[in-house]
């Protein structure tokens, strides 16, 4: 495949040359001051989101620059390609596709070589929706363990905490990823096995994790007497045949142009349609696919998901920021912090570039984040005063979903005003007490959390991860790097019984003599 790395474009030089001229000493507080358009310019409406990008570290020619910089390095046709089906995961020599999981059923299907990958789609769609609405009507089932692990794991658990309020009552949701058995245990005890269904859910169905808690969940319901299995186990996974030599028989397939951190939107979402039901999926992939359509048609200049990758190389290579913040200030919004991190980490997070080259300018951040207000007494601390810059990414709601009078303008009190500090600062007070400011934020705004305005926001993030990574040359859609740690583990198991250290590295030899249990 063609592609311009971004660091061998004019642009970056142009770029560089803007940045040591201007970008790097900009001050929001003189910015703003210099321009009352800025907050117009600088912000946008995108579908069911709306983003302000104006306390942002970047004026309208940093823009106009990342803009050529994306065109240089065919942001557009790298686009194009994917949602045309093109095998844009050369590693893996996979098409990339998540995109067309949420085309709706209404439109026209897609011309030549995804006619039948989108008829697979609609089939897959309507049989796991049709059982979610069974299971839902079975009131005899009362919890769901979701088995699973990385994608398989958090995106549905994120969007099943989000989405509580739209959930029916009468279920609850158990979500099974860590292969410390003091997890699986935990839920286990709370459960009768005539009342549970579990969801084994794994792309590959190999992944050491997810196969031992499948495991020991079988072997615990089969020794409470139960013979079920055929109703009280389903598996969500593209390697259907394993899943029936483990012996579950009701499956719900996807492909592998489905990668796992991009895989809520699949079968893999079974354990949200079981919570909000078939409309409240749809209406899920609905939003997601309105941020599609936006990313594939809007310009680059009014492109919310181009927008954000672009400030995000800006922020990476330019000012070298090497971290960026999560605050959602919603409580139900508690993982989406973890989830963005696998979805822009494990995407971004290379070293070489499509020809496997080694890079020259950094890729993805560290992702962090708790929700907001909680985050302010604990690490805003180092946002406001520490000695490095962390860009923040507000996420407010204006509806709040309860009554409970006064909290909710508190709450976005609190959003508005941390914003406003980080930027402005206080410089009068001396010393200790000063807050330098001209700390950048982007701040999203949501009218109500709803299934369409989650799905066009995770979307967004999608997007806005792809666009950075393609800039960077890298391949957003493999993620070797976790394979070698898999490879050891299973090396180093057997002999943490035996007990032998042979070939080992001093350090996991005296670690390993440690943990073996006493004799
Ligand atoms: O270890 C990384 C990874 O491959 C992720 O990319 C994936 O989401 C997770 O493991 C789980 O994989 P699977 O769904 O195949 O069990």
């Amino acid at each position: 495949m063609q592609f311009t790395r971004c660091d061998r474009t004019a642009a970056w030089g142009e770029l560089q040359a803007h940045f040591d001229a201007s970008g790097r000493a900009l001050d929001l507080r003189q910015a703003f001051a210099a321009d009352p358009a800025r907050f117009e310019t600088l912000s946008q409406s995108a579908p069911h989101v709306f983003a302000d990008l104006s306390k942002n570290l970047a004026d309208a020619r940093t823009e106009a620059l990342l803009q050529d910089l994306a065109r240089e390095c065919g942001l557009e046709a790298h686009r194009d390609a994917m949602f045309a089906g093109e095998h844009i995961n050369t590693t893996e020599d996979r098409a990339v596709l998540h995109t067309l999981l949420r085309r709706p059923a209404s439109a026209p299907p897609p011309p030549g070589p995804l006619a039948q990958p989108f008829a697979d789609v609609q089939a897959t769609l309507d049989a796991m929706l049709a059982f979610a609405e069974r299971i839902r009507a079975d009131h005899t089932i009362t919890d769901v363990v979701n088995i699973g692990i990385g994608g398989s794991d958090l995106g549905p658990q994120m969007v099943v905490l989000a989405l509580a309020e739209f959930a029916a009552p009468g279920k609850r949701f158990h979500f099974v990823s860590n292969v410390d058995g003091h997890e699986l245990a935990g839920v286990l005890r709370g459960l009768a096995p005539e009342h549970t269904l579990f969801l084994i859910a794994s792309k590959t169905f190999t992944t050491a994790e997810t196969m031992a808690n499948a495991q020991s969940a079988k072997r615990w319901f089969e020794q409470s007497g139960s013979v079920d299995v055929a109703r009280h186990f389903a598996a969500l996974t593209t390697n259907v045949a394993a899943a029936k030599a483990f012996g579950i028989d009701t499956t719900f397939g996807f492909w592998d142009w489905v990668g796992g951190r991009y895989s809520l939107w699949s079968a893999i979402g079974l354990p949200i349609a079981l919570a909000i039901g078939a409309e409240g999926f749809r209406r899920l992939l609905a939003g997601a696919h309105a941020m599609d359509e936006h990313f594939r048609t809007a310009p680059l200049a009014r492109n919310l998901p181009v927008r954000l990758g672009l400030l995000d190389v800006w922020y990476r290579n330019f000012h070298r920021f090497t971290t960026r913040s999560i605050a959602p200030y919603h409580s139900a919004l508690k993982r989406l912090p973890a989830y963005l991190q696998q979805l822009e980490m494990e995407s971004n997070g290379k070293r070489v570039d499509l020809d496997g080259q080694p890079l020259a300018a950094g890729t993805s951040p560290v992702l962090w984040g708790e929700p907001g207000t909680n985050g302010q007494h604990a690490y805003f601390q180092m946002l406001h005063q520490g000695t490095d810059v962390t860009p923040l990414e507000f996420i407010a709601v204006r509806d709040a979903a309860h009554d409970l009078p006064g909290h909710h303008p508190k709450l976005l009190a609190n959003a508005l005003a941390q914003a406003q500090a980080l930027m402005v600062g206080k410089t009068d007070a001396g010393g200790h007490k000063d807050f330098p400011g001209n700390r950048p934020s982007t701040f999203f705004v949501f009218e109500a959390l709803t299934p369409e305005s989650l799905g066009a926001f995770l979307a967004l993030y999608e997007h806005r991860v792809f666009t950075s990574g393609a800039l960077w040359g890298i391949n957003s859609f493999d993620q070797w790097g976790v394979e070698l740690g898999k490879v050891l583990a299973r090396d180093i198991e057997p002999r943490l019984a035996s007990g032998d250290v042979a070939g080992l590295d001093a350090s996991t030899a005296g670690l390993l003599a440690l943990l073996r249990p006493p004799k």
